[in-house]
């Protein structure tokens, strides 16, 4: 598997310690001693490949298509320094100063007006500031999931929310996508099984806008069947939007909450990362007040506040700039790079693959025929093409997702994109060569 051997690259190195004295007593004499002391949540918790993965973007001979990164080259200098001058003159001692678990209050009017502006009516008091999206999918896993609770997601689901669910050792339930999203009629018939059962999911957690890593949206038929089903069936929606805004084509689309009119069957997530910076670890939960009591305190367990300092930023941030404005920037660059990976994966991917036209966001999902398997293929791609992409693997629980990969476009250049998804032609090529000399494949 790609991971144990990346793993072994790095733990070659970092093992070499000859003529090294000190370095030795942060080897452990016996690894394996510590196992039997792991919490069990710390013992079943399968990385983010995602996260393994991001540091092969430092290595300078590899493309890697395989992050995330927003595209931060294009935040303004002068805005940076204006902004930072301004929390430093006006706010020095209160950004040095812890602040309330909940979030700075001015910063938690300024993200109802945010929602506001698309349609979502929140207060103040119903916001909990968190240290950015992830912290929010954390602390909405952490306060309703006891071992073997059932959680619904898609299939594929968000890479990140993979060590959170298996942390708190949640049984997951994939629903399959197609190019409108959740499939509802699935869920459906998935809900009526388990109920069947006499079982119920705690939560349905959903990213219906350009998903990461399916690339889709939910179409608004498909969201106002989900908000009544699950009014219907009494589960909780976890919606993580962390994209609304990065919309470089069509219509935008009513959110859950939104279609929930304020009944609480739905909790909301979002961030600062993709509209301003993800550096600022900044985002939010909008919930039913008895929820947002429970995370606030889960909270308080973890890191008693978020980063007054990053809070203080976005305030002055959002007080001075147009935020819209850039991320109309950030929008105009997105989709000239998607436009890049799109022309490249007609060019460069063999007939029998497939792959999503997001509408915005950061990804393409691509699938490829059934006798490739994408973690193989990555080793390979690293080893003999210098190119990296994240395997469809990662953003399953269940091992799915092996002949599917997940490509971004916003963090490098049209001309990278295009060579690096030409690279992963080229080894997808070599894999079907390869199979074919075998008898298999096409
Ligand atoms: C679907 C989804 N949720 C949450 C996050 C986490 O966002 P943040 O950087 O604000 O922690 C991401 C980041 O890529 C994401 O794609």
């Amino acid at each position: 598997m790609y991971r144990v051997r990346f793993g072994d690259g790095y733990g070659a190195a970092m093992n070499d310690t000859k003529g090294a004295s000190t370095a030795d007593r942060t080897v452990p004499r016996d690894p394996s001693r510590f196992e039997d002391r792991f919490a069990a949540r710390a013992t079943g918790i399968k990385s983010s490949a995602m996260r393994d993965l991001m540091s092969l973007s430092e290595r300078p001979e590899i493309i890697s298509l395989a992050g995330g990164f927003p595209d931060t080259e294009s935040f303004p200098a002068e805005v940076y320094e204006e902004v930072w001058r301004a929390v430093a003159s006006d706010h020095r001692a209160s950004s040095l100063q812890y602040g309330p678990t909940e979030g700075l209050v001015e910063l938690r009017e300024a993200i109802c007006r945010l929602m506001a502006e698309d349609g979502m009516i929140a207060q103040p008091d119903g916001v909990l500031v968190t240290a950015g999206g992830q912290q929010a999918i954390a602390l909405a896993i952490r306060t309703f999931i006891d071992p073997g609770d059932i959680v619904i997601a898609e299939g594929p689901t968000y890479p990140g929310a993979v060590p959170t669910l298996t942390t708190y050792q949640a049984r997951v339930i994939h629903i399959p996508i197609d190019s409108h999203g959740m499939s509802i009629d699935l869920l459906e018939e998935q809900l009526d099984l388990l109920a069947a059962q006499g079982q119920k999911p705690k939560l349905i957690y959903t990213i219906p806008n350009f998903h990461n890593p399916g690339g889709v949206t939910m179409a608004r038929h498909r969201r106002e069947r989900l908000v009544a089903l699950a009014a219907d069936r009494d589960v909780l929606l976890v919606e993580d939007n962390p994209y609304g805004p990065v919309r470089y084509e069509g219509e935008s689309l009513p959110s859950l909450w939104e279609l929930d009119g304020g009944a609480g069957g739905v909790i909301y997530l979002s961030t600062f990362s993709k509209i301003l910076a993800p550096g600022m670890r900044i985002g939010w939960v909008a919930a039913p007040a008895p929820i947002l009591r429970k995370m606030n305190l889960g909270k308080q367990a973890i890191d008693l506040c978020s980063s007054t300092m990053s809070q203080r930023f976005i305030l002055e941030y959002l007080r001075r700039i147009d935020w819209r404005e850039h991320v109309g920037r950030l929008n105009a660059i997105y989709r000239s790079r998607r436009d890049a990976m799109l022309a490249a994966l007609d060019q460069h991917f063999p007939g029998e693959a497939t792959w999503t036209r997001p509408e915005g966001g950061l990804f393409v999902w691509a699938t490829l025929p059934e006798y490739i398997d994408t973690g193989e293929l990555l080793a390979r791609a690293i080893e003999r093409h210098q190119v990296a992409f994240v395997p469809g693997e990662a953003a399953f629980l269940d091992g799915q997702g092996r002949n599917s990969m997940r490509l971004n476009f916003s963090g490098a250049r049209e001309d990278v994109i295009a060579e690096g998804v030409a690279r992963i032609g080229a080894a997808i090529e070599a894999m079907i060569d390869l199979q074919r000399a075998l008898g298999g494949g096409r």
